[in-house]
């Protein structure tokens, strides 16, 4: 896909999310909000289901979370329009409730066509139903700060999921705000773990492991092509966006 075939891609699903009436929180919305940020990114945050201040707007993360994602996201030197940010359910929840196991199913789909579209190495997961919706059973106080493949059709396709407590979870909780201070500094390192993952899994499958000839000896056989090596360094940490990949697709 190009860039341009990847923007109206995503255009198309949020034209089908502002007019959905897949579930019951339609009806008591002012605005959907099908998510925002860059296209090309390899990184996808997953919060839970649109606020006040977002079902106002129609933009995810706008309120006082909001805010404070844009300020962790600062601390290990990403903007907001580095990466994507969208919801597990594109509508408010009345009075902020969690929202439904059955809203969380009708909405599932666009999230999903959301990733595949987008392609991230990365998702991280704001909050307990975001994650439950990536790795089901996984409790938040267990996993938070680290990362692991996808166990639900979500994926991310041979990428990783990067668990955080939610932003909000800081505003009521004030020793929560220090864990996700703490937390934050190991999203890029996730990242590069992802890229590798990645990198491994698509050198497998172009390169698959010929069957060993009887009795040949091993240095008649075809060398396997070194993977990159890794360069440490904060250059590594840099958010690439995909025309920086080395995977065009
Ligand atoms: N909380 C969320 O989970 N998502 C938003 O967009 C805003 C607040």
């Amino acid at each position: 896909m190009t860039p341009d075939e990847r923007r109206k891609a995503l255009d198309a699903i949020a034209d089908e999310i502002r007019d959905c009436t897949r579930c019951r929180l339609h009806e008591g919305r002012t605005r959907s909000v099908p998510g925002e940020g860059n296209a090309e990114t390899e990184v996808v945050l997953v919060g839970e289901g649109p606020g006040f201040n977002e079902d106002r707007q129609g933009q995810p993360f706008v309120g006082a979370a909001g805010s404070f994602l844009t300020e962790l996201l600062g601390t290990v030197g990403w903007r907001r329009d580095d990466v994507f940010i969208t919801n597990v359910v594109k509508c408010r929840p009345p009075g902020n409730r969690d929202p439904e196991p059955d809203e969380i199913g009708a909405c599932t789909p666009y999230l999903r066509r959301q990733l595949d579209v987008i392609d991230p190495a990365l998702v991280v997961t704001l909050g307990r139903h975001s994650l439950g919706s990536f790795l089901p059973g996984a409790r938040i106080g267990q996993v938070h700060g680290t990362a692991r493949p996808g166990t639900t059709e979500l994926g991310p396709e041979t990428g990783l999921v990067f668990a955080m407590y939610h932003p909000a979870a800081a505003l009521h909780q004030g020793s929560l705000r220090q864990t996700l201070l703490d937390d934050a500094p190991a999203i890029p390192v996730a990242l590069l773990d992802a890229r590798e993952r990645r990198e491994r899994i698509a050198a497998a499958e172009s390169h698959p492991q010929p069957a060993l000839p009887e009795a040949q000896p091993a240095a008649e056989l075809d060398p396997q092509p070194a993977l990159p090596e890794a360069q440490p360094g904060t250059d590594q940490l840099t958010l690439f966006t995909r025309d920086a990949r080395t995977d065009p697709r």
